[in-house]
């Protein structure tokens, strides 16, 4: 949206939390010397301790938070993870399940009594979240229903030091992680940095011209003009290699925004993928609600399979989120619910849509999914497989 049309009044307990979050951001650029890496600032905006976006305790998540993603639009995501899952834990003994940034938890709930009602439930279901007020709400949520399924559910607070037999997943988690922000100029990179300005903060650039670095790497690769600017999140493929290190057996499933290298670096987007999001309105101006609002930006998925496969990871498949649940009996799902219930129709029929339809998240979304081992096989790309676009 125009940033002239995004005019939000957050009240006045609202506001005393931006206020406190921009001066803990003051204080680390001071401490700084004058201008913070935009890494580091998203990192904080997002994660500092009781003042982040990610742990103030604020509702992020559906219609009452600032934005509904797959699985706390219904119960047909986690059904269709569930028939993928199925068919790992089959040929995977003793098989867990580890999932990164369970925001609510539904995803886990959803998944575990589909599970269960196949009888095929992993060995543990483990969840690491940064998060401390998100892993309190997933502990309400999931503590009784792993009492009432018999199954361990635990959160971890690093990846496990043992090497695991299992199921990774990511949903719309990479978009969340810290990224770089660079600007092409003569042939050479700026990286964006963050400076006090007034009671807020605005954007600064380093002075030196670099050429080199993984933005210079990427301005080359892509040829990149004069004055576009964009994101590259070294975290990422980091991230991806402790997986690859943790994984002994199994898949790892990782679902969110983004697209292959080539389309994410094209000429029109030289603005880059920057959103915030605030009660359900998407803007591109992180330094307006300090703490309040989100800040994402899309994944490169080619990034993620380079570093997978670096690390010993095989690509299993790469497509939409819609010929991904689609391939797994989405349909099928949601017609088992049919009802004489007029509202339960519509609602079904709404979820779909908002899975599969192109101009929702059908297209938009992605699925990555990278494995280790003999025998991992996926029923979700059987529709259609684009990891030849990575
Ligand atoms: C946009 S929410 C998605 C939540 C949930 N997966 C869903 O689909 O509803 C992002 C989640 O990732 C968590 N997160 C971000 N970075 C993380 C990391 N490095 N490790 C674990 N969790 C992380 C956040 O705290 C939050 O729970």
């Amino acid at each position: 949206m125009m940033q002239s049309d995004f005019n939000p009044q957050p009240d006045e307990l609202a506001t005393a939390h931006r206020q406190a979050a921009t001066q803990h951001i003051h204080d680390l650029i001071r401490e700084a010397g004058g201008a913070l890496s935009f890494d580091r600032f998203m990192e904080e905006a997002l994660y500092a301790p009781g003042l982040g976006y990610y742990v103030a305790g604020a509702s992020k998540f559906g219609a009452t938070g600032d934005f509904l993603t797959a699985p706390e639009s219904g119960s047909l995501f986690a059904k269709c993870l569930a028939r993928e899952i199925e068919g790992l834990l089959d040929v995977i003994p003793g098989a867990q399940i580890i999932e990164f940034g369970a925001g609510t938890g539904r995803l886990a709930e959803d998944l575990l009594r589909a599970l269960s009602q196949n009888h095929q439930l992993p060995s543990a279901y483990r969840i690491m979240e940064l998060s401390p007020d998100l892993q309190r709400q997933q502990k309400e949520r999931l503590e009784p229903l792993a009492r009432e399924l018999g199954i361990q559910v635990q959160w971890l607070s690093e990846m496990p030091a043992e090497r695991v037999d299992g199921i990774m997943l990511a949903n719309e988690v990479v978009d969340a992680f810290p990224v770089t922000r660079f600007r092409v100029e003569k042939n050479r990179i700026r990286r964006a940095r963050v400076r006090i300005e007034g009671e807020g903060v605005d954007w600064d650039w380093t002075e030196d011209l670099l050429a080199d670095g993984a933005e210079f790497e990427i301005a080359q690769a892509h040829n990149l003009p004069d004055g576009y600017e964009s994101e590259v999140c070294p975290r990422a493929s980091a991230w991806v290699r402790e997986l690859a290190n943790t994984l002994r057996r199994g898949a790892i499933l990782i679902i969110d925004y983004g697209y292959p290298a080539e389309e994410y670096y094209l000429p029109d987007r030289a603005q880059g993928t920057l959103r915030c999001h605030y009660r359900h309105q998407a803007h591109n101006d992180p330094f307006r609600l300090i703490g309040l609002q989100d800040i994402t930006c899309h994944v490169n998925f080619s990034q993620l399979s380079d570093a997978a496969q670096s690390s010993g990871l095989s690509v299993l498949g790469y497509t939409s989120q819609e010929a991904y649940l689609l391939s797994l009996g989405l349909l099928d799902f949601a017609s088992f619910t049919n009802t004489d219930d007029e509202r339960t129709r519509i609602a079904k029929a709404q979820e779909v849509k908002r899975l599969v339809l192109p101009s929702q998240m059908g297209e938009s979304f992605k699925v990555l999914a990278l494995g280790k081992g003999a025998g991992i096989s996926l029923d979700g790309f059987s529709l259609r497989d684009r990891t030849l676009s990575l």
